[in-house]
């Protein structure tokens, strides 16, 4: 028996060396001090011996167990430690770090441009995206601007190396719209268009536009008219003045351009309107018939209005910002103001 207990106990130290973890060290503890382990079976394997042999065995056993439990609770220790230290060396954070750290928040274009959405499905519109790099056909041919038409001449842009170009105006997409989908419809396609152009504080190289399209029987101006005016007064939270002036695109008959009232100085007269009291503001009209044609909608059948407009200049005169540029300078003071 005494052999026993010593091939145990050098079992018992050898098997410790290995473990690195608190699993297996409860392992072995259960292994060795459980009820169904090593010292319980020495202990029960005494039954058979003499009473001095049981006296003498009893006292060996339980020096095994007081030395396994000993080994076992100082091991734990160490390996509680040991990973005390390795979290440590983690999961450590510097105090000294400024504590708050800055928030981004949506640009005030993109807020726009969302809330411009929302009204306009509110209105039961959808809403559509065309693309950036645009077919000339789509920008200008087929919206009844031949490649002759002196129109092209205004809206001059950049011309890429695969014959495409990036589109001057949303109005492209009244035409993908109109091949996608069969009247009556009404859709909004809100996005980012190009020019070729001097930059100053009211002209940027790339900026953004809304579209918006409505096509069924017996369309009128009225319709067009009232449309509008929800866009101006959304924009800013009031009741809004709007009117019409004759005006020529290709793609319109007849073309109106449409000024709202002067949100600077209602329609007093300013700085901002010239002293008119009104601000010019986008291209509207009844859709030609020639452009409802290359649509693949009868005009003997059908009408519809569209219009198009900035978006920048709106939020612009909402907010009195006087230089464009501010949009995309990534200035943060001027950013954290919306
Ligand atoms: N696409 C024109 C531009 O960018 C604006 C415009 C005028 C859009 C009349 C329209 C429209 O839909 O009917 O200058």
């Amino acid at each position: 028996m005494k052999k026993r207990i010593e091939e145990l106990r050098s079992e018992f130290h050898k098997r410790l060396e290995e473990i690195s973890d608190k699993r297996a060290l409860n392992d072995l503890r259960v292994a060795y001090l459980g009820k169904k382990g090593e010292v319980s079976a020495l202990l029960k394997g005494m039954k058979d011996l003499s009473n001095e042999a049981k006296k003498e065995a009893g006292a060996i056993i339980n020096t095994l167990k007081k030395d396994v439990e000993s080994a076992i609770k100082s091991y734990f220790i160490t390996l509680e430690q040991e990973e005390l230290y390795e979290r440590l060396q983690k999961e450590w954070y510097d105090i000294t770090w400024p504590e708050k750290t800055s928030v981004g928040s949506i640009h005030l274009l993109e807020t726009a441009m969302r809330n411009l959405e929302r009204l306009f499905t509110s209105m039961g519109f959808d809403v559509l995206n065309g693309p950036e790099m645009e077919d000339e056909e789509y920008n200008f041919t087929l919206l009844n601007i031949p490649d002759d038409h002196p129109a092209r001449d205004t809206q001059d842009t950049f011309w890429l190396s695969n014959g495409k170009l990036l589109r001057t105006h949303t109005s492209p997409v009244q035409l993908r719209g109109m091949l996608e989908h069969k009247p009556p419809f009404k859709f909004v396609a809100p996005g980012r268009t190009y020019r070729n152009e001097a930059i100053d504080a009211t002209h940027e190289h790339s900026f953004h536009q809304l579209e918006g399209m409505v096509v069924d029987k017996n369309i009128t101006v009225a319709n067009l008219i009232f449309t509008l005016k929800q866009i101006i007064s959304y924009i800013f939270e009031n009741d809004v003045e709007v009117r019409l002036r004759p005006s020529y695109f290709p793609f319109v008959e007849p073309g109106f351009e449409m000024d709202f009232q002067c949100q600077i100085c209602h329609g007093k007269g300013c700085k901002v309107c010239k002293k008119t009291g009104w601000v010019e503001y986008l291209g509207c009209g009844m859709i030609h018939p020639n452009v409802l044609r290359n649509g693949g909608i009868d005009p003997d059948v059908y009408s519809g209005f569209a219009f198009g407009g900035g978006v920048e200049r709106l939020i612009m005169m909402k907010y009195s910002i006087d230089d464009i540029r501010h949009f995309t300078a990534g200035d943060i003071r001027f950013l954290s103001q919306f």
